[in-house]
């Protein structure tokens, strides 16, 4: 089983073709100077897939998507398949995203039928799960990521192809997170709680991670590596975070 920790940046819709020269290629080339043993993944937008898995080729650095449609090639405008994403050497996708499941009203079922898309296209999931309210107890915040782990597992889903991110939703780009406490008992329940076959999955944790608290967060005991955003954007800070995980 892979437990070698994985720092992911989520780029979100940010990003120009630019950023390719000035963020991947200066992550790229400090990693080779300094490296660290952790798995690393870019997930720009999808306009950006080509050229940051250009920058990447020939390096153990991996390509991921932030989304994939649930269907697979066919007359669906807009919409992107899994196949696509493997075919542009994506190796992850980024699945359930509270901020797909807030502005495009993604369900977990919608959700466990993009892993099962995802999965037969050779892709590795980051599916997120989270609770929205910082105020919630314990019990509660419990039972929802219980739920939407259970929903949205598809059968297909196993150690090696399933990666779990626990993402408190009030967390995400708020500058918050939960108290390290906090983090380890979630993360405990969360690989508690994995069916048989997905058990000993890495669980990353997301939801303002920085270069300043990275270390921290990353060495607690069963978080597993980082979902990034905002930090993600900037080429210090994630290479502080790497290094964190290192
Ligand atoms: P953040 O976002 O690091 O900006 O809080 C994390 C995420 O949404 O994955």
């Amino acid at each position: 089983m892979n437990k070698r920790k994985l720092v992911a940046g989520n780029w979100k819709m940010n990003g120009r073709r630019e950023w390719v020269d000035s963020l991947v290629r200066g992550v790229r080339q400090a990693l080779t100077e300094q490296p660290y043993d952790v798995d690393v993944a870019f997930c720009p937008p999808f306009p950006y897939l080509f050229d940051v898995g250009a920058a990447l080729s020939g390096t153990a650095l991996k390509l991921g998507a932030q989304d994939c449609s649930e269907r697979t090639d066919g007359a669906f405008t807009g919409d992107i398949s899994a196949t696509m994403l493997r075919d542009m050497a994506c190796d992850y996708v980024i699945i359930g995203h509270s901020e797909r499941r807030e502005f495009h009203g993604e369900t977990n079922q919608l959700i466990a039928s993009k892993m099962v898309a995802a999965h037969k296209a050779g892709l590795t999931v980051i599916v997120c799960v989270g609770e929205k309210d910082a105020k919630m107890d314990a019990t509660t915040r419990n039972a929802i990521v219980k739920e939407q782990i259970r929903q949205s597992l598809c059968d297909s889903a196993d150690a090696q192809n399933t990666i779990i991110a626990y993402e408190p939703v009030w967390a995400i780009g708020s500058g918050l997170t939960p108290t390290n406490d906090d983090i380890v008992t979630m993360h405990g329940l969360i690989a508690g709680f994995l069916p048989l076959s997905v058990k000993g999955a890495r669980i990353l944790y997301g939801g303002s991670v920085k270069a300043d608290n990275a270390a921290t967060i990353l060495q607690l005991p069963g978080v597993d590596g980082a979902l990034v955003g905002g930090a993600s954007l900037k080429k210090d800070d994630f290479i502080k975070i790497i290094a964190g995980a290192g």
